[in-house]
């Protein structure tokens, strides 16, 4: 048995080439808005005002600078790849090419930790959003139905029911499955309109909120730590990075889109690095701004933004800044899904999944069995789970995937130096190296129980693979009929 077996990146790259089941729409321009799409959610939206309020004050905004930082390294490095190997799998399909199989599926494993359970995290967030949105304009989703199964949900009235589950997480998720099916040019559309609503918004609340800034709000920028790691001072804006490094995922998920991609050599660098570079601004700003009205003490709150905007006399935007959170998640979501969906799909392909689900649907082109299904799993977790702490276990999945892929560049680099890179990363032994230790700095600041997590999810994952993966896979069999 070699668990190490590798897939050949020229192979990799002339089956990039010729494979043109998925159908090639999309541009620059597309790959971008999908970057931003799956980027901005409930991370600027929530955590600017948590991370203030109980860990950096308005150093959050250093928080943002150092989460954008290792997000951009790791952004060079996963450009590199995915215009050298354009493939659905992302880095699934980069570590089956750098680090032998095993590797590959203990990643494709871990990414489900990123797209899967994001999707269940953001859709239940956006069900609050929705409920709350609706409630303001005096439509009432029944407490019943809008919480996972088994809660506890008291009504205004003082009295209490029991959730049954949470019908709007569904709703969002069927429907952005369904969409997923139709067309990746359908997807690609609704996405841009949504991008543009909560990009709108975003620049309204910054501009329309700046002449409210007080700068006596900044001072001390880095209020004095309390003696307690992490809860203010240095530690504290470390930790924050940490926590709002939750704001930045989704970039690398343009990669996934590679091979409906209609140039991927030169588009999947301006996505994946255009994307994370307009957001990184954005954040920088919305925290610089929202921190510079409200003292941080009391921005921890559900809704920081438009409580910012509300004291800069823009009470009118709280609406605006719902819908666009609102609009955020739901891109969010459908990206996540989007990215899962490739993701499954390579692997089934690959044989570590079944074979069966790796069919393309003959009209509209999509990997339809793979979007399906994943749609099913993620509405029944959405529908009956509360995913208390998902987000780090999120945050761990994909900054572990951002680690791999960072060392996977450097072994590519020193195993196959001639490989023509149409995008190479620049200063890549400094890079890649600050690329690999900055997640893994932030993976050291998350709870030990996040880690715990982690470590019980792989036990599973291997344990699959050894079940079935391990003799299943194409390079597997091959080798069996090779020695036959
Ligand atoms: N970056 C995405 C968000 O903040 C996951 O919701």
């Amino acid at each position: 048995m070699n668990l190490l077996r590798r897939k050949s990146v020229t192979q990799l790259q002339a089956d990039a080439l010729t494979d043109q089941r998925l159908k090639r729409a999309l541009g620059a321009t597309n790959l971008t808005a999908l970057g931003i799409g799956a980027i901005i959610g409930t991370g600027i939206f929530v955590l600017t005002g948590t991370v203030a309020a109980q860990n950096a004050g308005p150093a959050v905004v250093l928080s943002f600078v150092l989460a954008g930082v290792a997000s951009i390294f790791a952004a060079l490095c996963y450009s590199e790849f995915a215009s050298l190997v354009p493939m659905a799998g992302s880095a699934y399909t980069y570590g089956y090419a750098t680090l032998g199989e095993l590797f590959a599926w203990i990643i494709g494993w871990d990414l489900i930790l990123e797209y899967a359970l994001g999707a269940v995290t953001v859709s239940i967030g956006w069900s609050g959003y929705v409920v709350s949105f609706l409630h303001d304009i005096g439509i009432q989703i029944p407490a019943e139905l809008s919480a996972a199964r088994g809660t506890l949900v008291t009504l205004a009235d003082g009295t209490q029911v029991t959730a049954i589950f949470n019908l709007p997480a569904v709703i969002i998720i069927a429907i952005v499955t369904l969409l997923l099916v139709v067309g990746i040019r359908e997807s690609a559309n609704v996405n841009n309109v949504i991008v543009f609503v909560k990009v709108a918004v975003v620049l309204l609340f910054i501009f329309g909120a700046v002449h409210a800034v007080n700068p006596a709000n900044w001072h001390p920028f880095i209020p004095p730590s309390t003696g307690v790691r992490g809860h203010f001072g240095w530690s504290g804006v470390t930790q924050g990075a940490g926590i709002v490094f939750f704001a930045y995922i989704g970039f690398d998920a343009v990669s996934t889109a590679a091979q409906e991609a209609k140039n991927p050599q030169r588009d999947m660098p301006i996505g994946i690095i255009g994307s994370l570079l307009i957001c990184t601004v954005l954040y920088i700003a919305v925290s610089a701004v929202a921190t510079g009205i409200v003292p941080y003490l009391q921005l921890d709150v559900p809704d920081p933004i438009a409580v910012a905007a509300d004291h800069a006399g823009l009470g009118w935007m709280s609406a605006a800044i719902k819908l666009g959170a609102i609009a955020g998640l739901s891109s969010v979501i459908l990206v996540m899904l989007l990215g899962q969906s490739r993701i499954f799909w390579t692997m089934a392909d690959d044989g570590l999944l079944p074979k069966f689900v790796s069919r393309v649907h003959p009209k509209f082109r999509t990997p339809w069995i793979t979007t399906i299904l994943t749609g099913i799993v993620v509405a029944f977790f959405a529908a009956l789970f509360t995913v208390r702490e998902a987000g780090s276990l999120v945050s761990i999945g994909t900054l572990l995937a951002f680690v791999i892929v960072s060392i996977g560049v450097l072994v590519l680099r020193i195993r196959e130096p001639e490989l023509p890179r149409t995008f190479k990363t620049p200063a890549v032994w400094v890079v890649a190296p600050l690329g690999a230790l900055s997640a893994l700095y932030l993976m050291i600041a998350l709870p030990w129980r996040t880690w715990e997590r982690l470590i019980i999810w792989f036990v599973i994952g291997i344990v699959i693979y050894f079940f079935y993966g391990v003799r299943r896979s194409k390079l597997a069999q091959a080798k069996i009929s090779e020695t036959q």
